[in-house]
């Protein structure tokens, strides 16, 4: 299954490294990109545990081959809105969330995420 993600600051483009080399990756741009195929979305947080807006364009046009979401946020600095954007994709596109991170996250993530793709290949 193909790995859709974004990245602003470069934390989730890390994540996705981590996922390894046979992992079938594409950034989002500008939110116009289309996919014909099954894909989970990796993504940060914005402002106040938002959806970054390119991302939810991408998405609503792209909602059918839509598996899941993984997110990163950021635990210290937004305690209240940590990961925020996870719960409104799961309630928005009615998709499950794979894991949520902090910053570039790691180890349980990664393999969660890892076991995620395996499985559903
Ligand atoms: C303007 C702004 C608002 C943010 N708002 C949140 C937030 O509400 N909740 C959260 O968990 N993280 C928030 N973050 C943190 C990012 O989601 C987090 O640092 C993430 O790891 C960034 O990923 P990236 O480096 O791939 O862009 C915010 C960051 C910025 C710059």
């Amino acid at each position: 299954m193909k790995v859709v993600y974004a990245s602003r600051s470069g934390n989730v483009e890390k994540f996705v490294m981590k996922l390894g080399r046979n992992v079938d990756s594409m950034r989002i741009a500008d939110g116009s990109e289309k996919v014909d195929e099954d894909f989970i979305i990796i993504t940060y947080t914005d402002g106040v545990g938002s959806i970054p807006r390119q991302v939810e364009t991408f998405l609503k046009a792209n909602r059918d081959h839509l598996k899941a979401a993984a997110v990163s946020g950021n635990e210290r600095r937004f305690p209240n809105t940590f990961a925020g954007a996870a719960d409104k994709i799961a309630a928005m596109f009615d998709v499950p969330i794979i894991v949520t991170f902090d910053g570039e996250g790691g180890g349980d993530a990664v393999d969660d995420v890892v076991d995620f793709l395996e499985e559903n290949s």
